[in-house]
């Protein structure tokens, strides 16, 4: 629940990671039977956190994609729902969008013009927001998202699930100069990680039975430093093309410790100013899209099936 699209009054997440943990990711049925099951009580428990009443609320806000569509038709089910309720429009956000109003909760100064990296489980795109609800996207990925990268060198170094935040642990116990691995580089402002992966794949093959634990923590540095630089490198030059933006990083992979790091010195050396939401407001929250229908509220659910930025 969030007050004048900028700050947060209750934002309650249930976690699945434990529901999908033993299938080693995310199983899309469960998923939507889970997300069925916990979210009118997590509605609930949000009024009660924030002191409100259904009456209080101005509007209802939905994610109506990208996404896993079952657990979208949930949410989207619920949503309707409540609406006709409590007699309630129903605002349905784009999930991309949703991550860059995440930086608004942050710093609730920032105003567009601005320049976003939206890095998720599913994308990596350069996004130019000219104003409220109006976005371009720049360049995105041609194969793998950066968060997917993670979750699949994960797997390969056996990390297990949620990868991303395990080979970020791990990753500050390796030296990434012991164990180079390629930066991508493809024109423009294109993203490529599965020669990355590849590279990985064949490296860990190379060494066999002989990979040690130490092995391993160097090549996820190494790994996590080409990710990470090959993202920053494409937001330099998206940021020498559009002088003057503010910029912001989010999306679940913008929770990744080396990004925050190495964003903040990229984007200060540049002379422009960074916002990059706090770590519970980079992964998947409601929060972030509850701020998103509250500034641009001209995608009506109805009006609006299309999923396109
Ligand atoms: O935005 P998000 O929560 O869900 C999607 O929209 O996909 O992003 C999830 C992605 C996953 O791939 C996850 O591994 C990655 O974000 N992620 C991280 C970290 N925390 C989450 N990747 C690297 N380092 C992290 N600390
Ligand atoms: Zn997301």
């Amino acid at each position: 629940m969030v007050e004048d699209g900028r700050r947060v009054l209750a934002n309650l997440i249930h976690s699945q990671v434990a529901l999908h943990r033993s299938y080693g990711g995310v199983v899309p049925e469960v998923a939507a039977r889970d997300h069925l099951e916990k979210l009118p009580g997590l509605v609930d428990a949000a009024l009660l956190q924030a002191g409100a009443k259904p009456g209080d609320l101005e509007r209802l806000a939905v994610t109506r994609g990208p996404g896993l569509v079952g657990c979208l038709l949930i949410g989207i089910g619920v949503a309707r729902g409540l609406g006709a309720g409590w007699q309630k429009p129903v605002t349905g956000v784009n999930h991309l969008w949703g991550h860059i109003y995440g930086a608004l909760l942050t710093r609730p100064e920032l105003e567009p013009p601005l320049l976003a990296l939206v890095v998720s489980g599913a994308h990596s795109d350069l996004v130019r927001m000219d104003g409220h609800g109006q976005f371009e996207v720049l360049g995105r990925t041609r194969d793998d998202a950066a968060g997917e990268a993670f979750d699949k060198a994960a797997r390969m170094l056996g990390l297990g699930y949620p990868g991303g935040p395990a080979l970020d642990r791990l990753a500050r116990t390796g030296d990434p100069a012991r164990q180079p691995l390629p930066e991508p580089s493809l024109p423009g402002l294109e993203y490529s990680f599965s020669g990355l992966k590849t590279a990985l794949l064949y490296r860990l093959r190379d060494l066999g039975e002989d990979v040690t634990d130490a092995d391993r923590a160097d090549l996820a540095a190494s790994f996590e430093r080409s990710v990470v630089e090959s993202l920053l490198a494409k937001l330099e030059l998206a940021m020498d093309r559009h002088p003057g933006a503010e910029v912001v990083v989010c999306g679940g992979v913008a929770a990744n410790t080396l990004l925050r790091l190495r964003a903040a010195e990229v984007v200060g050396a540049a002379g422009a100013r960074l916002t990059i939401p706090s770590l519970e407001l980079c992964t998947d929250n409601g929060a972030m899209i509850a701020a998103a229908a509250h500034h641009a509220p001209r995608a009506e659910l109805e009006a609006d099936p299309s999923l396109a930025w």
